[in-house]
């Protein structure tokens, strides 16, 4: 029997080399199962509600690297959250029982108004972002959730509004377990954080001569400053993506830096030739995809249709268990 998956992005823009290690990739190994992936638009409009104007261009955006890093529309169910009437519905219903506490002991929820404090995030829409997560999953009776370590409240939210609900009004929904997805954890050019609002990323979408362009500007140890200076791998981004995307390497790498025979041009010269063989690929069928608008809106309309069926079917029996 095959597994029923589900996971989803918010559509905040491209997705980066940091998105694609750390979900795509792992996606990609499961969509063979019973897999569901979502565009989140509504969450997007979480936190977007006043730069809404991206949302809608960013949804094809994240659609295209889906597809050019491998998802398969013909194994795989693609669909936009808001294209499918039944999560805001199921939120809806769910927001009735889930208790204010919860929602506001959840610590992502003070993390993201600490972090971005540029927005306002004091409104009903952001705090129930958990329970609109928990409709999205909960619709599909997901088994699991293959999602990030950062994403485990909100599944343990999930879980608990899913208990409620069956000891209120019957057994409907089956708990979720998280699929931990082994992040690789990858620093942006400058070494903090991949993100976009760092300028610091490196694109799914990025031409092999923009790559080269952003490993040559990369960060390596601030100590090493002169070429016959040994360096510390270590403390190096460079090293980082070796590791990754070099690995065979790694002894040699290593000794060469510390001893100096390795100048940091010709590691990351290294580095360039075996991310471009990793991403060109990607690159070039994502330039294909763009020409063809019309296929994509087509894989939305299928992956919609597809999860309606099952979404529909659930939230009929939700609503005749409460008696609506
Ligand atoms: N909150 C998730 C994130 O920011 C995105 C998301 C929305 C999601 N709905 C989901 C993930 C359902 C897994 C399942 O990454």
């Amino acid at each position: 029997m095959k597994k029923r998956v589900l996971s989803g992005m918010r559509p905040t823009g491209k997705l980066h080399l940091g998105n694609f290690l750390g979900a795509l990739d792992n996606w990609k190994k499961i969509q063979e199962e019973d897999a569901f992936f979502m565009i989140a638009d509504w969450h997007a409009l979480t936190t977007e509600y006043e730069s809404h104007s991206e949302i809608r261009n960013n949804v094809i955006e994240v659609v295209l690297d889906y597809l050019a890093g491998g998802l398969d529309p013909e194994k795989c169910t693609i669909f936009v959250q808001s294209q499918v009437k039944e999560h805001a519905e199921l939120a809806l219903l769910l927001s009735m029982m889930t208790p204010l506490s919860w929602l506001e002991r959840n610590p992502t929820y003070k993390d993201q108004i600490q972090e971005l404090k540029g927005k306002d995030l004091h409104t009903h829409g952001f705090l129930g972002y958990p329970v609109l997560q928990a409709a999205d999953i909960l619709l599909y009776k997901a088994d699991f959730v293959p999602v990030g370590e950062d994403q485990l409240p909100h599944l343990e939210l999930t879980r608990e509004i899913a208990r409620r609900f069956n000891h209120l009004y019957g057994e409907v929904f089956p708990e979720p377990q998280a699929m931990l997805t082994q992040v690789k954890k990858l620093p942006g050019t400058d070494g903090r954080k991949m993100s976009k609002s760092y300028n610091n990323c490196i694109y799914m979408s990025d031409s092999p001569e923009e790559v080269e362009k952003k490993i040559k500007g990369m960060v390596t140890d601030p100590q090493r400053k002169r070429r016959d200076d040994p360096g510390d791998p270590e403390v190096c981004p460079v090293f980082y993506y070796q590791k990754i995307f070099n690995s065979d390497l790694i002894p040699s790498i290593e000794q060469g830096c510390r001893s100096a025979e390795l100048g940091c041009v010709d590691d990351k010269k290294s580095l360039m030739k075996e991310l471009n063989k990793f991403l060109e690929p990607v690159y070039e069928k994502r330039k294909e995809l763009e020409k063809d608008k019309g296929k994509i809106a087509d894989i939305l309309e299928e992956g919609a249709k597809r999860a309606r069926v099952i979404a529909s079917a659930t939230l009929q029996e939700a609503k005749e268990k409460v008696g609506i």
